[in-house]
């Protein structure tokens, strides 16, 4: 919005007329004096329709500010005022949008301004171009590949303190949405001559003064330089420093740049190194010496420095000092060697700084090249910038070989610019059927012809004279030119058929004339065959390619030996012309955009301008000429249906539709708007507007025209936007209004209700409690009555029947409730019974502490007869054992602390099982009784204490011990010589079994024997000798008691052992009185 109120145009605040299409009269005074207006104001851009003028201001204006570039991005081309940015901006749109690959040619004589251009565009196209990490490295790259170009190839001449000195051309590549992919750059022609000597005033490349103020002084003494320029041959002395430029730091920003653009540390050091050397070359000097022969053969003056170059690029000294010296010749496998003299070595020497410093140039624009590439193989769009040398002309006739050839491609361009502006427009109105006054023009092919033409053009002379056997020189090629070219109307020479120049006196004798499109020019020949030629003898390019520096190894690969090539390199001029006739084909493949550069002055200095000089220049640039066609023709042309689209809301019948043909609309609104006649022109497919002011005038009337509709659509929408936002707010007020009166009169509806309710409720409970009131007085009445009458009855019938009742009721009632007591007792008892179990020690509790005695007794009773019951299930066998058991136990138990493992051994008696067991068969037989008890013991000896087992057998009448191997009885006593059985209280199996005194047992005395089964021995001895003799025998627990050895009565003791006789009883004899046993403490 803000961008459509900025009414601006290319008429605003004018000065002087911004195109010179508009210019009034037409004439060339008129155009130099438009041009010196806007000069003195500043204003150094001026338009010829499409084309831009641009004044070289020498200084700075501040109009290439962030700010302008954004005043100038994606606006119309007439809409501001002239500016480089707005060609820039056209150009890069219609790249991006339309698909043209487009080409920016930039023109003018050295000075002019033309690299200035060049970069503006580039950075202009930099700035509105997409952004991004990615595309600004690009865009970086592309831009600082500049600074490296021209500290290379740029030098200070007279007219221009950083003249380009070569050819560029840059194609700029971008992709489908505008964004940069990369760049190739393609160089012409450097100025090789300048590496080893300069006119008067000039200066030699800038790199060289860079390198050599503002290198560190390490870097210095590695390349062996030193920092005095005098030092240097090759660097002329008169104009070392140039005002206003500071080598060193231009020094520092190239080797910055040569970073960005993507070289290595060791590949700038290498270019360096190659620089050195190049600038070391000059100081090469020779000295002739005399030979045999009486011919003079060159030697080198000072071997210090060519030691030192050979030590900078890695060659061996005799290899290149040599080469200085001799040259040799292959014609036909034939090696001839001729030895050089002093001006042939100079002429070796220079030719080899030359070609070293050009092939390191060209080596740079392809290292550039190969940085800067495009990434993708996507199909890219391509905006080439053209920045060549002007054309040049020196005025006192010093013109050679390299004007020749810089000329040569100007003509070229002018050709280009012919061919594409004037010779179109006039074809398309002839195509498009519009009346046309042929207008002359100079057409300058024929110059061309007369330079490129392939038999008898200059240039293909030249080479014909170079390749030519015999004496050659520039005289015989002058002769040659003389011949062939007299006729030519742009060729002039002393020589020539041409009478009338015979005593033209401003033609020396030596030169040649060339009526260029631009003005004439004189060319010394002295030179071209030679510069044509730019020999460099193979010796030199066969030492370089055995240099062991890699950068100057790949320079010469024509020096590889195994790859000599008889045939001669193609002449420079051959090569000029073919890289000329690729880039011509390049730029007529794409769309053209001119800036034609004009220097103001030759002092470059600023606010001067000499009319002469741009007079010259106007007139060579065929500025007038581009006017005038402009101006016979028409200004402006386009097809009528975007013209129609554009300006019918113009008028009425063509707004808002038209119905029919583009053209006849474009006729009713021409004719309405009522444009004179004159103006237009209708074309077979476009409409042709004379005059610019024309143009604008319906530019204008269509922003008018545009503000009005936008008033009206503004006002309808507007209206529209009132209306139904009124519409929507009536509709919702309406809804609201409802709802609300709804909920209002829901409230209120809500509220009668529950009053109601209230009040209803508050009679119906009032009522309610008023025939409950009622109903329980009627209750109460009725029970009154009941309870009156019961009283009434009861008082009755005890009075009747009082006298039955009280002599025997209490105890009845007494044995009555007793008896429910006890049933009740009983009942639950029955239910509550423990179990069956002897050992079982529960009973119910007692209910009532009156039956205490009841409950204790029949528990008692119930114990009993479950022991009854628990007994009668046993057999005669099993009681007779439990016999057993019980008289053990009441013989041991609590008396005998060995009892308690016994309880649950069964008593079996045989142990041993003599009877079945066939060794124990004779004393199976000897012993016929019955046997009750049979198993080992231990006998211990009387006189020791220490133990033997025994075979200890009891029958009904007699006890037995016998050998336990053998059988053989040891002793038999009757049980009714045993008086008693003594033992200790402790865990041990020791028992004593003590004889009747006077016995025949006696005579040995008491037995001391020892058995785990101690309890059920003792226990069948007792109940067997009571039940055989009827006597008790007396059982004796105690521990210590007395036994009978023989004669003696030994104190048996049993004391506690010690830990360390572990759990096994032992028993020793301690004296003829005592016998003690150890016994384990329990
Ligand atoms: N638009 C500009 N604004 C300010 N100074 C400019 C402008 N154009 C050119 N100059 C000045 O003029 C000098 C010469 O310009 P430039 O190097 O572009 O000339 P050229 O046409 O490329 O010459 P040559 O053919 O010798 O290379 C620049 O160094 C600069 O000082
Ligand atoms: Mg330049």
């Amino acid at each position: 919005m803000s961008k459509m109120e900025v009414k601006t145009s290319l008429l605003d605040n004018m000065i002087g007329v911004g195109d010179m299409v508009l210019l009034e009269p037409l004439a060339e005074e008129s155009f130099l004096e438009n041009l010196k207006k806007r000069f003195d104001h500043n204003e150094i851009y001026t338009y010829i329709g499409s084309v831009v003028i641009s004044m070289n201001p020498y200084r700075s204006l501040p109009i290439y500010s962030p700010e302008k570039v954004e005043e100038y991005r994606n606006r119309n081309f007439y809409e501001l005022s002239p500016h480089i940015f707005a060609l820039a901006d056209e150009a890069y749109r219609s790249l991006r949008d339309q698909d043209k690959d487009q080409c920016i040619l930039i023109t003018g004589e050295s000075g002019a301004g033309k690299t200035e251009a060049s970069k503006l565009v580039m950075s202009y196209v930099a700035a509105v171009c997409g952004k991004g990490a990615e595309v600004n490295q690009v865009k970086e790259q592309l831009l600082q590949s500049n600074p490296v170009l021209e500290a290379f190839g740029n030098a200070k001449t007279m007219r221009n303190d950083n003249s380009s000195r070569f050819g560029k051309y840059m194609d700029i590549e971008f992709d489908f949405k505008g964004d940069p992919l990369g760049g190739v750059i393609s160089n012409y022609l450097l100025e090789k001559s300048r590496v080893v000597k300069q006119p008067r005033g000039e200066r030699n490349f800038h790199i060289f003064y860079q390198l050599l103020s503002g290198a560190p002084d390490d870097m210095l003494k590695k390349l062996n330089l030193e920092r005095d320029f005098s030092k240097y041959n090759y660097l002329s002395l008169d104009s070392a420093t140039v005002n206003g430029v500071d080598d060193a730091a231009n020094f520092r920003t190239v080797r910055n740049a040569m970073q960005i653009v993507g070289f290595m540390d060791d590949e700038t050091q290498s270019v360096l190194e190659v620089v050195s050397a190049v600038l070391k070359l000059g100081n090469i000097e020779f000295k002739p010496e005399s030979r045999v022969n009486g011919l003079d053969e060159s030697r080198v003056k000072d071997k210090n420095e060519l030691k030192e170059i050979c030590e900078l690029i890695g060659i061996e000294q005799a290899v290149l000092e040599r080469a200085f010296s001799f040259r040799t010749v292959e014609a036909k496998q034939e090696k001839v060697s001729t030895t050089l003299n002093v001006a042939q070595a100079y002429y070796a020497r220079d030719a080899l700084a030359k070609n070293l410093y050009s092939r390191l140039f060209s080596w740079l624009v392809n290292r550039i090249n190969e940085s800067i590439k495009a990434q993708t193989k996507t199909r890219k769009k391509v905006m080439g910038v053209l920045d060549i040398y002007g054309f040049e002309i020196f005025e006192n006739g010093d013109n050679s070989f390299e004007q020749f050839i810089i000329n040569y491609c100007n003509e070229k361009l002018q050709q280009i610019f012919i061919e594409l502006t004037l010779r179109e427009e006039q074809e398309e109105y002839i195509r498009e059927g519009i009346e046309w006054t042929h207008i002359d023009y100079f057409n300058n092919a024929i110059i061309c012809d007369l330079i490129e033409n392939n038999t008898n053009g200059i240039l293909a002379m030249l080479d014909e004279e170079c390749l030519r056997p015999g004496t050659v020189s520039d005289e015989t090629f002058l002769e040659k030119l003389n011949q062939i070219c007299a006729g030519h109307e742009h060729f002039e020479s002393r020589m020539s058929k041409n009478s009338k120049f015979l005593n033209d006196h401003t033609l020396p004798h030596n030169c040649f004339r060339i009526q260029h499109y631009a003005g004439k020019v004189l060319y010394r020949v002295e030179g071209f065959v030679d510069k044509n030629n730019d020999l460099l003898y193979r010796d030199l390019s066969q030492a370089m390619w055995k240099a062991s520096h890699s950068l100057v190894k790949s320079l010469f690969p024509d020096g590889n030996p195994t790859k000599i090539n008889l045939k001669r390199p193609p002449t420079a001029g051959f090569q000029f012309k073919a890289s000329v006739a690729t880039l011509m084909k390049n730029l007529l493949t794409k769309n053209p955009n001119y800036i034609r550069c004009i220097k103001p002055n030759d002092k470059k200095a600023t606010h001067i301008f000499t009319d002469s000089l741009v007079c010259h220049q106007v007139r060579y640039l065929g500025l007038m000429e581009n006017v005038r066609v402009r101006r016979a023709g028409y200004a402006f042309r386009q097809t009528y249906e975007p013209c129609l689209e554009r300006y019918k809301m113009l008028c009425k019948q063509t707004w808002p539709h038209w119905r029919g043909p583009a053209r006849e609309g474009v006729e009713v609104l021409l004719k309405d708007l009522q444009i004179p006649r004159e103006e237009y022109s209708y074309g077979r497919s476009k409409i042709f507007i004379r005059n610019p002011r024309t143009l604008f005038h319906l530019e204008d009337q269509r922003k008018q025209r545009l503000q009005d509709l936008a008033t009206l659509i503004q006002k309808i929408y507007r209206g529209w936007k009132c209306r139904t936002r009124f519409l929507l707010m009536k509709r919702s007020q309406v809804t609201v209004a409802a709802w609300y009166r709804r909920y209002a009169q829901q409230k209120k509806y809500q509220r009668i209700k529950s009053s109601a309710i209230v009040v209803q409720s508050y009679i119906r409970g009032w009522k309610s409690r008023k025939i409950l009131r009622e109903l329980k007085y009627q209750k109460r009445c009725t029970e009154a009555v009941t309870t009156i009458a019961a009283y009434w009855h009861g008082t009755q019938v005890r009075r009747d029947y009082r006298k039955f009742f009280r002599a025997n009721a209490g105890k009845k009632i007494y044995e009555f409730t007793i008896q429910r007591i006890m049933q009740k007792y009983f009942l639950e008892l029955k239910n509550k019974m423990p179990s069956m179990s002897p050992i079982d020690k529960t009973w119910p509790a007692r209910p009532y502490l009156f039956l205490e005695a009841t409950h204790t007794e029949l528990r008692r009773i119930f114990h009993l007869w479950r022991c009854k019951k628990y007994r009668d299930q046993f057999t005669e066998q099993k009681k007779a054992i439990y016999d057993e058991k019980l008289e053990a136990s009441e013989m041991f138990k609590d008396k005998k602390a060995l009892y308690p493992s016994s309880v649950g051994q069964p008593f079996q008696g045989d142990y041993l099982e003599i009877s079945k067991n066939p060794k124990y068969q004779k004393l199976s037989t000897l012993v016929e009784e019955k046997i009750i008890l049979a198993d080992i013991v231990n006998k211990i000896n009387r006189a020791n204490g220490k133990g033997a087992p025994r075979i200890f057998l009891l029958t009904k009448n007699s006890f037995l011990l016998a050998d336990q191997k053998s059988g053989q009885i040891k002793s038999s006593v009757p049980l009714s010589d045993l008086t008693s059985a003594s033992m200790s209280a402790q865990t041990d199996g020791f028992f004593a079994v003590r004889v009747k005194e006077g016995t025949p047992a006696a005579a040995k005395g008491d037995f001391l024997l020892s058995s785990d089964r101690l309890i059920e021995i003792v226990t069948k001895l007792y109940r067997t000798c009571l039940s055989s003799t009827k006597e008790k025998i007396n059982i004796e627990i105690s521990d210590e008691f007395l036994v009978q050895f023989k004669q003696d009565k030994v104190c048996v003791k049993f004391v506690q052992g010690s830990p360390k006789n572990g759990s096994v009883a032992a028993c020793k004899r301690k004296n003829n009185r005592l016998l003690e046993v150890a016994v384990p403490s329990p």
